[in-house]
């Protein structure tokens, strides 16, 4: 079997790429990007996420060509101090009729709508009252959870708590690469770390006991994943090893996500590691963080090659001038397969890839077109990645692509086009690139129109893959 008759086949976005308006436009507040966008030197170009894509205002036209490329589900997000400025309390009226109106807008094209809670745009208030370092944050998270869900849970059947944990709290609050841009010690990374997963569990709870209809509910998060380096069981078991153990004191350890929310226990070696600064657990947390949950979100991009060494160690091979994407990232599309296969493995839940794509440097050619040639074949390689894991019989919901537009790609500013479809950010016009067009024949076709899964093999060849270069 090649991709299951039901599978969902989806675009996705994120309120803050895409939206624009958030300078009081109908009493939306601000979020933590908001800040960091006005930070000289925190986004390249010094660019903001102000205007966006003007999605706020454009939505009618932009579901329009998502209907035109026949996708059957659209992943979006809310943002939550449009919604309530304060974080808590008074609602906004004006701002969550927005995504009523979007809402009614894709069922009545036909799109399914799938709604990311919490897609980083924090609201300021709150961060000024500590953020996720304040231990009523999931409070507040699951305030805000209600007041959505008792909005648009009668026509909102599917849900995603958290997108991206390990970014939204280790790059926002380790790194400080991205909003709301600290460098905070472990121990207390680990305690924000905390409270957003008890933000998660209680976002559930609330999901399901106010839901209108029969809810579904997942996250989607990202983390390190590894791709076996030849399939050996010796390699296979060193790139599993890879992807759960907790090997640093990072936030992208699989396991440090997914087995509180899953088995409802942080994993042992990373309890190990962190020693001291590990979260401080109260009694009945990791009840509330372990959740029934209907599927696994997983956003991917790229994966690291790994091999075992000599006494079954994971090593990490890294490439030498190996095909990359215009952000550097490279193109790993067996992420899909492995990465897939392995979650399958360890929580038994339905995946369904809620993130994956790719950037690259488009514009209109002279004929209007955008001949984005890189996407489609990136794409080609990564989908059959998908689809030999399927025939492996790994239980895949669906896929959705990232992104449905060009979008504000966080410290990147406007640098990377993700899109399936070109903005002019002068002008607003949108542009269906000739990938869009390619990805409608594969929705229309369930994925055959992609042929044959064993077309990818030897893509990722070992000999690209040096250990000490990088
Ligand atoms: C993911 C984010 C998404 C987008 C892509 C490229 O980490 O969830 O918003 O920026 O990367």
């Amino acid at each position: 079997m090649a991709f299951r008759d039901d599978f969902i086949w989806g675009a996705a976005a994120a309120s803050y790429q895409i939206e624009g308006n958030t300078q009081g436009v109908d009493g939306c507040a601000e979020s933590v990007w908001d800040m960091c966008s006005r930070r000289n030197g925190f986004v390249k170009g010094t660019n903001t996420g102000f205007m966006a894509c003007d999605h706020y205002h454009r939505y009618e036209e932009d579901v329009k060509i998502m209907q035109s490329i026949a996708l059957q589900a659209y992943r979006l997000s809310i943002m939550w101090p449009r919604v309530m400025p304060e974080g808590t309390g008074k609602v906004n009226t004006q701002g969550l009729d927005f995504y009523d109106r979007l809402v009614d807008e894709l069922l009545a094209k036909g799109i399914s709508p799938w709604v990311t809670l919490f897609h980083w745009d924090y609201p300021m208030a709150l961060f000024h009252k500590g953020g996720w370092l304040n231990d009523d944050s999931s409070d507040w998270f699951a305030e805000y959870t209600k007041v959505i869900v008792d909005r648009l849970s009668d026509r909102v059947e599917n849900w995603f708590t958290l997108n991206e944990q390990a970014c939204f709290i280790g790059l926002g609050h380790q790194t400080g690469v991205h909003a709301p841009g600290l460098e905070l010690p472990v121990k207390e990374v680990n305690r924000a770390w905390h409270n957003a997963l008890l933000a998660h569990g209680k976002a559930v709870q609330v999901i399901r006991s106010h839901s209108k209809r029969p809810a579904k509910v997942g996250a989607a998060p990202c983390f390190r994943t590894a791709v076996p380096m030849t399939n050996s069981p010796e390699d296979v078991a060193a790139a599993k090893a890879h992807t759960f153990n907790v090997i640093n004191k990072e936030m992208f350890n699989a396991s440090w996500w997914m087995d509180p929310a899953f088995n409802g226990e942080y994993p042992e070696d990373g309890l190990a590691l962190f020693g001291a600064d590990a979260p401080v657990v109260k009694p009945g947390d990791m009840e509330t963080i372990c959740q029934p949950l209907d599927f696994v979100g997983f956003n991917v991009y790229q994966s690291e090659m790994v091999r075992a060494t000599a006494d079954g160690k994971p090593e990490v091979a890294y490439p030498n001038n190996y095909p990359k994407t215009h952000f550097d990232w490279p193109i790993t599309p067996e992420a899909l397969k492995w990465g897939t296969e392995f979650l399958y493995e360890r929580y038994h839940k339905p995946i369904i890839v809620t993130e994956n794509g790719l950037s690259t440097n488009d514009w209109v050619s002279l004929d209007g077109k955008v001949h984005d040639t890189t996407r489609i074949d990136f794409l080609h390689r990564y989908l059959l990645g998908l689809k030999e894991a399927s025939a492996n019989g790994v239980d895949i919901m669906g896929y959705f692509q990232w992104s449905i537009l060009d979008n504000f790609e966080w410290a990147e500013g406007y640098k990377q086009r993700f899109g399936l479809v070109h903005v002019d950010y002068e002008t607003m016009k949108r542009t269906p690139k000739e990938s869009a067009l390619w990805y409608k024949s594969v929705i229309e076709s369930n994925g055959a129109s992609l042929g044959e899964a064993s077309a990818l093999q030897g893509w990722m060849k070992p000999s690209d893959f040096n250990r000490n270069t990088c």
